[in-house]
């Protein structure tokens, strides 16, 4: 799995054999520019959505329910959840928390969206947790962690995001479930794994977690393919005689 904004992006992901696309809302983060993943709005993440299912031909397509969309209140949640599918025609939702949202991941699943769970780090409670440390290191933790992944499985999502756990704790939840469980920053126990594009990619500077691997350095190669179009244009060197009517 990897992230996509966009239809171009998506195209390419969709095209190298990605199996899932998630319009995660770190959009918040990359695309718009913000600190956190909180401000984005709904109606930003069904735009963004919208152009990445255009692109994605094979990929099942995933959208994030964006802060404020769901949290405490199961109505709110199913009229966020039911516009993201109206409005996008993605194939499905993404939700960040366990016990306290499973009212509304009930409520959702019970008109037929398929929610994929998101357990361990949950950006959108930064506010609640004042770091982006890895979670679930203390056994209290772990222990809720295991079980709103039952709750959740339970429920009936039928795939899971664990964010930044330790790998023995992502491996053991994994072998107790039956559902996919996607990893990111969660070690190779678990059943696929998932990274920002932008981040992989190397598109995004200043963030290099230890999960992180860059697979090419995209800004690097943006930023001398922009100087030499600078230059050739100041210098007169661009458009030349074949490159005109
Ligand atoms: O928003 C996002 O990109 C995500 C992934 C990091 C799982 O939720």
């Amino acid at each position: 799995m990897l992230t996509a904004y966009d239809y171009t992006m998506a195209s390419i992901v969709d095209q190298a054999g990605t199996d899932v696309i998630l319009v995660g809302d770190s959009a918040s983060n990359v695309m718009c520019g913000n600190i956190t993943t909180l401000p984005i709005t709904l109606d930003q993440m069904i735009f963004m959505a919208k152009s990445v299912v255009k692109g994605a031909k094979r990929a099942l397509v995933v959208v994030d329910m964006p802060f404020g969309s769901y949290q405490g209140n199961s109505e709110i949640a199913l009229a966020s959840a039911i516009r993201i599918m109206k409005e996008t025609a993605a194939d499905c939702i993404k939700m960040e928390g366990g016990e306290e949202i499973i009212e509304s991941v009930k409520r959702i699943l019970s008109a037929g969206i398929p929610i994929m769970g998101h357990l361990g780090l949950m950006p959108q409670s930064i506010n609640k947790y004042g770091s982006y440390a890895v979670r679930a290191q203390e056994d209290k933790e772990a222990e809720k962690l295991i079980r709103d992944a039952h709750l959740l499985e339970e429920a009936g999502c039928f795939a899971l995001v664990l964010e930044k756990i330790p790998a023995k704790l992502a491996a053991k939840t994994s072998s107790e479930l039956t559902i996919p469980v996607i990893g990111i920053g969660a070690g190779n126990g678990v059943d696929g794994q998932v990274l920002v594009l932008h981040d992989m990619l190397g598109l995004t500077k200043g963030f290099s977690p230890r999960f992180l691997r860059r697979y090419a350095d995209l800004g690097e190669i943006m930023h001398t393919a922009i100087e030499s179009y600078n230059s050739d244009v100041k210098t007169g060197s661009f458009p030349n005689e074949n490159e005109q009517y």
